[in-house]
Order: structure tokens, then C-alpha cells, then sequence
């Protein structure tokens, strides 16, 4: 395998010694990269196309070296990135990383597991559980969410997948009723104001588009979904036929950082038997701290919540966090069972396969790194940086 370069710089695939050397140089370009990071136009300025003429066009036959690689990631990767963090990065949303989340990232990478379920790596699963119970505790959710009953948490890789995971089950759960052939008549209601993850989920989830109730909010509420409106809706759509099933709350929304009563609506949705989601993609970090919490306050009328540690806690992408009341709707419309998924402890429903909580099967150790940020700074620092 010796090729121009030397033996000595050909990476083993797995060999610890060279992981240690070319691991501590690693992370010394990552802390020189941030140490210069004010120094790159935050912007990339890149036409393009532009790494097309920079890249040869098939993969390398024979192994490059590290440095080799790396100097290609300064004068030809670097440039064509956008610094999200940099403290000049003032676009779209924070989505702030942290020493804690990289080390936690790191770690998760190095112990390489793919926890799908409980059995592939029993610590993947607990931790997780037990750390979106330390988070429901400090947003001070209701005790539904907890691992302890029948809700729970789970770490998804985006809010998008959240809201598509939990529209599913509350489809299916209407579904089951109704009967599959309604899936034609099922109605989803939000606010103008609702990320397009909503409109995505619809999509993949089959919802007709004519059945999206997309309701008018104005500076008259600084764009919060007037529960009228929504009451107006849902009567207009029962006298019709139809069967209203999916509401979607926001808290902070993306373009105008609005926040709907979730009380008044989750009451209007629970009347109608509809499955109450709230959206805090962004904000919902801040509910943390006490002067905040009140912008989740009726959250407890919800169905699920869902906020992005990797947003604005230190966590680094990706990390969304979802809260379920009922973790067997979400159950019943994910799980599969193959024979070469099957175990003692799974057939004997002694744990919890996180598999069957979102879209892959394959899953990462993310919980380390939101355990690693709740760690190494701790709740009274998080609500004050
Ligand atoms: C309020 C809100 N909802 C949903 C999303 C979608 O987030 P994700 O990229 O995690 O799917 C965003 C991200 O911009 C958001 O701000």
C-alpha cells in the first residue's frame, strides 16, 4: 500500500496511534479556524460552480495525507463556506455550536455506535431518555412528557422531521378510526405565520392541499393565530364533512417571532379531538428561564413540542428535540418488526426502540452531546449566556 507519500502517512482505518496524532491536529485546525474566524467575509463569496474547477473529477486512486487534505480545506473549502459561526452571522437563525457540543459531537463520533434500538447500545437509548427528561424539567413541561408514563422525548434530526413524525401518528390515529379511505377528508390547521415544514409534512404525509388551513394573522395580535379564526375553521369544516385532525402552534415564528395562545387553541383542539403540535423551533430555548416560560404557558394542552437544541443551545447540529404525550401513536404508525431487528428485550416490551420514533432506522449517539452542554455548563449559566 506504500504509495508516493510513505507508508507512515497512509491512515489505517482504525488505528488508535494515528487517530491520537492526527485527532490533536485536527482539533488544532478547528481552534485555529475559529481563532481566525473573523477574519473570513462571513458571507461566502463564492460564484457557483466554483469547486468544480478547483476538484478533480474522479475520486483519488492511491490514499492523499492528512495535510494534504487540510491544505485543500483552506484554499479551497474554506472559501466556499458561510461562517455560521461567526459572531458576525446574522442570517436565518442562530444555530450556535459550543466547546461542550463539539466535544460531546466528537465523542459520538469516536464511539461510533448506531443505535436504532435499545439493544444496539442500551446507554444511547437511556441517556437520551434521561436527558430530555433533565430538559422537559427545566422548560418545566407538564409530567405527560416525561419517560416515566406514556409520553416521552426523543432527539430527531430536524423540526421539519419532527412535525412530519408527528403528524404521521396523529394521521394514522384518525385513520384507525375513520377509516383509511378518509385519508381524503383529514384537515390540518396553522397560522400564515408556520414555518414550511408544515406545508412539507402535508406533503409526504398525503394531506390534499386544498385540506391546509392556512389562517390570516395580522399586527392586530403581532401575528399570533386568533383562536376565532381557528374555531371558525374547524366548525366550517365539520358542517363540510371533513375531518379536522392536525393543529400546528407556534412559538416564535421564523419571520415575524410570533407566539400563538397555545391555551385558547389547544383547548379549541382537544374539543375536536385534533392533535396539538407546537413548533418552538427556535424560541424554545429561552423558555427556560423563568422570565420566558410564559411564552409556552399552555403547553400542556398539547399533543407534542418540539424545540432545536441545536439553535440556540449550545448544542451543534443537529439535535431537535420532540416531546410526545402519547409515544404509542407515534409507535403504532413507525414501528416495523423484522425478524433481524428482533431481541429479548424489545420482544419482551421491556425498552424503549428509538427506531420506531422517527423516519431512518439508523441513529446517532446525539444524546451525548446535548448530556455533554447540560454538563459542562449547567442549567444556571445556560439561562443566563
Ligand atoms: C419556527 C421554525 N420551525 C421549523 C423550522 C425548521 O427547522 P429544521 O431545519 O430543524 O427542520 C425552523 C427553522 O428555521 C423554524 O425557525
Amino acid at each position: 500500500m506504500e504509495q508516493g507519500n510513505g507508508s507512515r502517512h497512509v491512515l489505517k482505518p482504525m488505528d488508535s496511534e494515528q487517530l491520537r496524532e492526527y485527532g490533536h491536529r485536527m482539533v488544532d485546525f478547528i481552534a485555529d479556524y475559529y481563532k481566525t474566524i473573523e477574519s473570513f467575509p462571513v458571507l461566502s463569496q463564492v460564484q457557483p460552480g466554483y469547486l468544480h474547477n478547483l476538484l478533480p473529477d474522479s475520486a483519488p486512486d492511491h490514499p492523499e495525507t492528512v495535510e494534504q487534505v487540510l491544505d485543500d480545506v483552506k484554499t479551497k473549502i474554506l472559501p466556499g463556506v458561510t461562517h455560521w459561526q461567526s459572531p458576525n452571522f446574522f442570517a436565518y437563525y442562530p444555530s450556535n455550536s459550543s466547546v461542550a457540543g463539539f466535544l460531546g459531537e466528537m465523542l459520538s463520533a469516536g464511539v461510533g455506535i448506531v443505535g436504532f434500538s435499545w439493544v444496539t447500545s442500551p446507554a444511547a437509548t437511556e441517556l437520551e431518555m434521561i436527558v430530555l427528561d433533565w430538559l422537559a424539567k427545566l422548560l418545566n413541561l407538564p409530567e405527560h412528557f416525561l419517560s416515566k408514563g406514556n409520553g416521552g422525548g426523543v432527539i430527531q434530526g430536524s423540526a421539519s422531521e419532527a412535525i412530519l413524525v408527528v403528524m404521521i401518528a396523529a394521521r394514522d390515529k384518525v385513520l384507525r378510526s375513520a377509516g383509511k379511505n378518509s385519508l381524503g377528508k383529514l384537515v390540518v390547521y396553522s397560522s400564515d405565520q408556520t414555518h414550511s415544514a408544515l406545508q412539507k409534512a402535508c406533503q409526504i404525509a398525503g394531506i390534499h392541499p386544498e385540506n391546509c388551513r392556512v389562517l390570516k394573522a395580522d399586527s392586530s395580535t403581532n401575528y399570533a393565530l386568533r383562536p376565532e379564526l381557528l374555531q371558525e375553521a374547524v366548525s366550517r369544516d365539520l358542517e363540510a364533512g371533513l375531518i379536522p385532525f392536525f393543529l400546528c402552534g407556534n412559538v416564535g415564528t421564523t419571520s415575524s417571532a410570533a407566539v400563538d395562545p397555545l391555551a385558547a387553541l389547544g383547548k379549541i383542539a382537544k374539543s375536536n379531538e385534533i392533535w396539538f403540535h407546537v413548533d418552538a423551533a427556535y424560541a424554545g430555548s429561552a423558555c427556560i428561564c423563568p422570565e420566558y416560560r410564559q411564552y409556552i404557558d399552555g403547553v400542556e394542552t398539547a399533543d407534542s413540542f418540539n424545540m432545536n437544541a441545536h439553535k440556540w443551545f449550545l448544542t451543534n447540529f443537529d439535535c431537535s428535540l420532540l416531546w410526545v404525550k402519547d409515544q404509542h401513536a407515534l409507535t403504532e404508525a413507525l414501528s416495523t418488526n423484522p425478524e433481524f431487528l428482533k431481541n429479548k428485550a424489545s420482544q419482551a416490551n421491556l425498552v424503549v426502540d428509538y427506531k420506531d420514533w422517527q423516519i431512518p432506522l439508523g441513529r446517532r449517539f446525539r444524546s451525548l452531546k446535548l448530556w455533554m452542554v447540560l454538563r459542562l455548563y449547567g442549567a444556571e449559566a445556560l439561562k443566563t449566556i
